[in-house]
């Protein structure tokens, strides 16, 4: 008997210890993605835009971008958060056009398999005209989810033959040096994330 309690108070405390360290991790990812301009978040990635061409970080120097990592199957988040977005960026434009012209919209896919460069194509359209929809091969796209911790994974659905793209849900804003600089979610509304955007996009 004591030796059975023993051994379940050993598992347990190696369960808690576990469920700790797992939270601690998860927090501190967190905490890196909220940070102001964390160096190490972001970085070096290479895909492909609606034209065909290849394009890196490189590419996006210089400017801000709105960057938003899903999948045009998307039933419901992904649409979402990218006409939140699109719909940020105009009422920014209306408060101040030279600002938000430096902001550019990016839409990476995490669902390289369908959203080939034509699929992305015409998505991209139905959000906003400067819209930029970024895909590439799978490795390509592990790549870039990888530099903006972008958790992602496929999701079986039994009673169908597509499937589903479990993923993380953030509108990064990037600056002119490739530092993040804030984050938003498909929850703030338009007018919050054009409000973030006057905090951090100088005219
Ligand atoms: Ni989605």
């Amino acid at each position: 008997m004591p030796l059975l309690r023993r051994l379940l108070i050993i598992v347990m405390l190696l369960a808690l210890a576990v469920i700790g360290g797992a939270g601690y991790l998860y927090l501190t990812g967190e905490n890196a993605g909220t940070g102001g301009g964390t160096a190490e978040f972001g970085g070096a990635f290479e895909l492909v835009n609606t034209e065909g061409e290849t394009v890196t970080e490189a590419d996006f120097q210089g400017g801000y971008q709105l960057i938003y990592f899903g999948y045009t199957y998307c039933p419901d988040v992904c649409p979402t958060a990218l006409s939140t977005m699109s719909r940020a960026l105009d009422r920014f434009a209306e408060r101040d056009a030279a600002a938000a012209r430096k902001v550019t919209p990016v839409f990476i896919t995490v669902d390289p398999g369908r959203d080939t460069v034509e699929v992305m194509r015409s998505y991209v359209q139905h959000f906003h005209p400067r819209l930029i929809g970024l895909t590439g091969t799978a490795e390509q796209v592990r790549q870039a989810a990888k530099a903006y911790r972008v958790y992602y994974a496929k999701v079986e659905d039994a009673g169908s033959s597509e499937y589903l793209m479990d993923h993380s849900s953030y509108v990064y804003l990037m600056g002119p040096q490739g530092r993040l600089l804030t984050h938003f979610t498909h929850r703030d509304s338009p007018e919050a994330i054009a409000e973030g955007l006057a905090a951090y996009v100088p005219s």
